[in-house]
């Protein structure tokens, strides 16, 4: 079918003009034909925006970005258009009325550094992973699960350069689906308050998997939640990973001690209850401070979603915190009382001299070094 036979929008996204299917924009879930563009994901890529800028400031080499599974370029477009200093900009996707649209797109901004690749994604990233033709930037955005394209992303990342990937199987990451997620992602969740926490790990323990076969080692630069997908920021570095950072997390379900560990513990310290756990997943760190502190000076220098400072200034607070988090909720029913003020037992708990944060992983959220007993006692 040609694209002149399904009615085509204009919009604009970040500084960019963007052509879209109409019923993109209008329907509620947005169809896959001719191209697939989801409105809501702007928040995405505006994340996507500042995080490659900010990359790319500090990063001496080649600036190639690729985007493999590009739908009809609306990320791909805005780095090319948005982002001065990229060089390269290569889209590819196997849908070529897709890509039909993403071409009439950068005529219509006029770009001049992008190029367009209809090919299976991994045959496509195939084409960059041999040493000094790989992507600076690679960035892996899946219907679902990621999981079958991680060796392909991270081979066409260059030594230093950063990958990118989206999960959107919430259902299967969050222990709906328990011998999906262990087949997809090596690891089992549990079914707690802080889940995205536990998807977001259970994806890092999975890249963290590939990435020891292949002797690469990862550094986690930011993480995204958000109601319909996760999001994960890496930068690659091609020497393999010494640490041990695939482990558990281990909860109680009766009192609500939860511990990050290397190793399975069957008993609950504080009650003695059978403990739960989820993993193997990743427990290093989720954030790189100085990189958070680069991707907010960035959101100065775009039209980006105010929510991209307000998340990341809650990174900054939480990127040294323990593993887990509580939410109001979850300690207020424990006590069978109502929640009080986030902001006040963050308070309380500073002053009793324990560390605590809020999250960006929850508006009701707050991470602490304190154990479920001391904070309800301070509740
Ligand atoms: C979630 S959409 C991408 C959305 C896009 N990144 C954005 O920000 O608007 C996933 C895309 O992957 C494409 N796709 C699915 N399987 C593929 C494969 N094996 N190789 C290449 N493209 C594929 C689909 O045609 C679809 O356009
Ligand atoms: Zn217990």
């Amino acid at each position: 079918m040609q694209n002149s036979d399904f009615d085509i929008a204009e919009i604009i996204e970040g500084t960019t003009k963007l052509l879209v299917p109409r019923e993109s924009i209008t329907e509620i879930v947005p169809p896959k034909e001719p191209a697939f563009f989801n409105p809501r994901a702007k928040l995405n890529r505006d994340f996507s925006i500042i995080a490659y800028s900010a990359f790319l400031k500090n990063f001496d080499g080649p600036k190639i970005f690729l985007e493999g599974l590009s739908g009809l370029g609306a990320r791909g477009l805005r780095v090319s258009n948005e982002i001065k200093s990229v060089e390269k900009v290569v889209i590819n996707d196997l849908n070529p009325s897709a890509l039909e649209i993403a071409k009439r797109s950068a005529r219509l901004n006029e770009l001049k550094n992008i190029d367009f690749s209809e090919n299976e994604i991994c045959r496509f990233l195939s084409d960059y992973s041999k040493k000094g033709n790989r992507g600076t930037i690679v960035d892996i955005d899946p219907f679902g699960s990621p999981s079958r394209y991680i060796d392909c992303g991270i081979r066409a990342t260059m030594h230093g350069g950063m990958l990118s990937v989206t999960a959107t199987d919430l259902q299967v990451l969050h222990g709906l689906f328990q011998n999906a997620c262990k087949r997809r992602y090596g690891g089992t969740p549990i079914k707690v308050e802080y889940g995205n926490e536990i998807a977001i790990r259970l994806i890092l323990g999975c890249i963290r998997s590939v990435a020891g076969r292949l002797d690469i080692e990862f550094i986690p630069l930011f993480v995204e939640s958000d109601m319909h997908y996760y999001r994960v920021y890496l930068k690659i570095l091609n020497r393999p990973d010494q640490e041990e950072n695939l482990g558990y997390i281990i909860h109680c379900k009766k009192c609500g001690k939860r511990e990050v560990s290397l190793e399975k513990k069957t008993n609950c310290e504080s009650c003695g209850e059978k403990n739960h756990h989820a993993g193997p997943l990743w427990i290093g760190k989720m954030f790189d401070k100085k990189f958070l502190e680069q991707m907010l000076d960035e959101t100065k220098n775009f039209q980006v979603d105010k929510t991209c400072e307000r998340v990341l200034q809650k990174c900054i607070l939480e990127e040294d915190m323990p593993g887990t988090y509580y939410t109001l909720d979850e300690i207020a029913s424990r006590l069978k009382t109502s929640p009080i003020r986030l902001e006040k037992i963050i308070e309380v708990l500073h002053e009793s001299g324990f560390k605590a944060s809020q999250t960006c992983l929850n508006p009701t959220g707050f991470r602490t070094d304190a154990d479920i007993e001391k904070i309800k006692e301070f509740f």
